[in-house]
Formats: structure tokens, sequence, C-alpha cells
């Protein structure tokens, strides 16, 4: 908690604001995976900043969804002997089924083969076109059909993709393009210069220079269509082609809201926050931007980049055969278990590798020895001396806390939150209230009744149903009750 460093976050006034809208996404998930925790990391995420944002008092939009196009989803469809519409339903299906299941509160889950999404995109792509921002040339290169995107000969390792294990095809076919290089001298100016007209966070540091050293050096113009993938939107003005997944994939941020009728969480003035993985940067942070200053659209204010959940030193993903599934977690760790090993091992900055052995020490020693294990002693006690309280004082979060907090340093904002914990039970070993009685016990147990009702408020945003509980607990007449968090065999 030390490196308090002031962020571009901070410049920006980012929070602490009434009236304030706040809008965050999560990236479409493809439907040819399953959900694991790396799609996890980035849904929780988007979690607790929407709940820290009402915390705060600003009005939120959450929005996630499943990206359902492309050559990908038809691929992972004919392997199951499915129609695409049927596998998209399905797998869709299992998103929508898990996220509540986390107790993730989005406020709608977007598909993009639902026809208002395709109306709205054809919309803003014919308006491009209209425009002259888009033009057809011939053109070839190497294809990963895992990463959906053209990829270049220096990109790969023994010949294949990195990311997916296999080699990329040879495409070459007459498609339309959008005219991205226009844009690069306005881009490289608005990420660098917060007095641009069109001024937008790239984070974190480390993200943002290589999105800028890739303006500056490596930028061509991009195929929005394909001609041999029947299974995605077609081109309005020419139906022998379709649109390329990626650039109606991007629209959905902004489909979402209108298909919802919150337009007003399109406009300049709201904080739109879109969270990705560090390997779909280029996509929201030059692509998306671009289309957004070409029709003249509101751009979004942060595009925050993570980095990978590893195991054995490789990214978790189906066709590797090596996913963590949250359902599995949430069975061994409960659901706020879940979401206290994912946001402490969230990859902020760095690949963070994972594994069982890893989180259900972790799980042990901080949930069930740790903040469980305290509110058991303190509700025993309070039991016993009868002890009532009323709820009383009103909580804040200190400046440092909200930092990290804004700029995904969840492991950070929960370390604080520890340190309190072990304050509070060091105390408690300190005073020995069970050694005490009358008055003396009443008032060592107060102190640690509001302390706990501090540490509920501050867990509000990552464990919900915890912080509840223990607010409720510890509010009118005390009781003890079933651990929040039984140990479990390692
Ligand atoms: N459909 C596109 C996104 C379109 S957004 C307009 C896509 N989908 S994805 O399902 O392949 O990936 C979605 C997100 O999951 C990405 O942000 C990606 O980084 C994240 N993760 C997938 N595997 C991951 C890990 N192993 N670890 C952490 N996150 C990773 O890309």
């Amino acid at each position: 908690m030390k490196e308090a460093r002031k962020s571009s976050r901070d410049d920006v006034k980012y929070c602490h604001t009434m009236n304030q809208k706040y809008y965050v996404t999560t990236p479409i998930y493809y439907v040819n995976d399953i959900p694991h925790i790396g799609h996890t990391c980035t849904t929780l995420a988007a979690d607790a900043l929407a709940r820290f944002a009402k915390q705060q008092g600003k009005e939120v939009f959450f929005l996630t969804g499943t990206d359902e196009h492309g050559a990908k989803v038809v691929e992972a469809a004919s392997k199951e002997g499915v129609p695409p519409q049927e596998f998209c339903d399905q797998v869709s299906q299992r998103f929508r089924d898990i996220w509540p299941r986390l107790n993730i509160q989005n406020d709608y889950f977007i598909r993009t083969t639902n026809p208002k999404h395709k109306e709205i995109f054809s919309r803003l792509i014919n308006q491009l076109y209209d425009q002259g921002e888009i033009y057809k040339k011939k053109y070839g290169g190497w294809y990963c059909v895992g990463c959906e995107k053209y990829i270049t000969e220096k990109d790969l390792v023994d010949g294949k993709c990195p990311d997916h294990n296999r080699p990329p095809i040879w495409q070459e076919e007459e498609n339309y393009f959008f005219k991205l290089t226009k844009y690069v001298p306005i881009l490289i100016e608005a990420i660098q210069n917060p007095h641009s007209p069109y001024y937008y966070q790239v984070e974190p540091e480390a993200k943002r220079n290589e999105v800028l050293s890739r303006l500056k050096d490596d930028v061509i113009d991009i195929s929005i269509s394909r001609a041999n993938v029947p299974w995605g939107i077609p081109i309005p003005w020419d139906k022998e082609q379709t649109t390329y997944v990626w650039i109606e994939a991007l629209c959905n941020y902004y489909s979402a809201l209108e298909i919802n009728n919150r337009l007003d969480f399109w406009a300049k003035d709201v904080e739109i926050d879109h969270l990705v993985g560090k390997e779909i940067l280029w996509f929201h942070a030059a692509v998306w931007p671009a289309m957004l200053i070409a029709l003249n659209l509101p751009l979004p204010k942060r595009i925050f980049a993570h980095n990978f959940y590893m195991v054995d030193g490789q990214k978790m993903s189906k066709s590797l055969g090596n996913v963590i599934a949250p359902e599995e977690m949430i069975k061994r760790y409960g659901v706020d278990g879940t979401r206290y090993l994912i946001y402490t091992s969230f990859p902020h900055t760095n690949d963070s590798d994972v594994g069982w052995s890893r989180f259900t020490e972790k799980y042990n020693s901080d949930l069930a020895n740790g903040l469980g294990n305290l509110v058991s002693r303190v509700a025993r006690l309070c039991e016993k001396a009868q002890l009532e309280r009323k709820p009383e004082v009103q909580f804040g979060c200190p400046n440092e806390f909200t930092h990290t907090v804004n700029n995904l340093k969840f492991d950070q904002a929960l370390a604080y939150i520890w340190e309190k914990i072990t304050q509070v039970d060091k105390t408690f070993n300190e005073q020995e209230p069970w050694k005490q009685s009358g008055e003396a016990l009443k008032k060592t147990l107060r102190t640690s009744v509001t302390s706990l009702h501090e540490i509920a408020y501050l867990l509000t945003s990552f464990l919900p149903q915890t912080a509840e509980q223990i607010k409720e607990q510890f509010t009118g007449e005390i009781q003890a009750r079933t651990p929040l968090f039984p140990k479990i065999d390692a």
C-alpha cells in the first residue's frame, strides 16, 4: 500500500463525484470456449468496480456478454455437430448462468446474434462507408482462427501462434478496409495528451507504451469484412461479404446501450471503462477509438488491459486443456471464497500462476483461519456477554484504498483490509476479553465489533455476501453462527 503514487486515474477525478455516471464493460466472450477463470477475473473485476462506484454514489451500467459470430464459432459448432445458432444459444447460456452464481450483478448481457445489435451495427458501418472511411482491396496474410486475426510471421513460434498452439492459415481475398492509418496521429495525441479533445487512458503504463510504440511503427488499414465466413453480419452494401467479427464485436459496447435505451451512458461526461485482456488491447485501444472518432461519437475514458492466468507456464484455455472452471472453485471454496481467490490473484501487470494447492492454502490461511476465525471468536464472546449493537457509525473509504480499487490493484486493496483484520485480531488477543467481565468486557467487544463493521464496509465490493453477513450478525442481538469459511483439507 505504500506506493500510493498519484495515478492518471486520480488526475481525472475519477471517483467520489455524486451524480456521476460510470459505464464498465468486459470483453464479450467467444462462445467457442466455456467459462473459465480467465473470463471470470475480468467479469469479477468489472463487478467490483461497479459495486464500488455504486458505494461512492455513482449511477452505474455494467455490461458483459458473448461474441457469437466468426470462423472460430463455426469451427467449434461443427466439431459438436450442432448448427451455429443452437451452439451459440447453449454456450452463451453457460456464461449467463455462471455470472449470477458468482453474485455478479451485470445490468445487461449482450449477445451479438441479437437482431437489434445487428441492426445498430449495420447502421454504424453504413455511416462509415457513406463517409468514405471504407474501401475495397485485395489482401493476403496469415490468419489465426484462434485469435480471429491476421498475425505476422514474427509473432509465430515454431510456425505456430503461441497463444493457440496452432499454425495460421494463408488467406487471400478481396475485402473492405477501414482507414485506420488515417487516425494514427490523432490516436497518438489522444493517448498522450490530456488536453486532446479525444483524450483517453490506456492502462497500466507498460501497456500504454506498447500501444504507442505500435502506433508509431506498425499500422496498416484494417480489414472489416470476410468473403468466406457466412456466419456473420452481412455487409449492408455487399451481401457477398460478412463483417469481420471484431469490427461488429467492438460495437457491442454502444449497441447494448441503444438496445436498453441508455445511450445517456455513451456521452462525453460519462466515465466509460473498458476492461480487457492484454491480447485484445490493440482492438480496444486503437481500432475502436478510431472508429468512434470517425463516427463522431464520444470515446471511452479508460482501457485497462490485464495479463493472463497461467497454469504451469501456459495460458489457460480450452484448446490447451488446462482450464480451471469457476463452478469447480465454487464447489470447493464457496462464492465469496472464489471471489477472494480470484481478486487476490488478479493478473494486474504480470501473468499470475495459479493452481489448486495454492488456492486452498490461501483460502485456509486468509479466510478460514483469518477473517472467519476472528468473526467466530468475537461473536461467541458477544453472545456470552449479551452484547447488543445498534447501527451507528458511517464509514468511508480511505484514499489509498480507493486508489488501489480504481486502478484494479485488487490484491493491494484486499491486503489493506487484511492488515486491519490482523490488527483487530492482535488487539483482541492482547486484551484477552475472555478474562474480562462487566463494562470492561463490553468495551473491548464494542471496539472489535465496530472494526468488524468497518471491515464489512470495505469488503462490500469484493465479498458482498460476507459483508452483508457480518453487518447483519453484528447488529442487534449478537449470536455465534456456523463459520463463514469452513476450513478445508489441503
Ligand atoms: N470475443 C473477443 C473479445 C471481443 S470484445 C469486443 C475475445 N473473446 S475471448 O473469449 O477469447 O477472451 C475474452 C477475454 O478473456 C479476453 O480479455 C482474454 O484476455 C480473457 N482471457 C482468456 N483467457 C485468459 C487467461 N488465461 N487469463 C486471463 N484472461 C484471459 O477475445
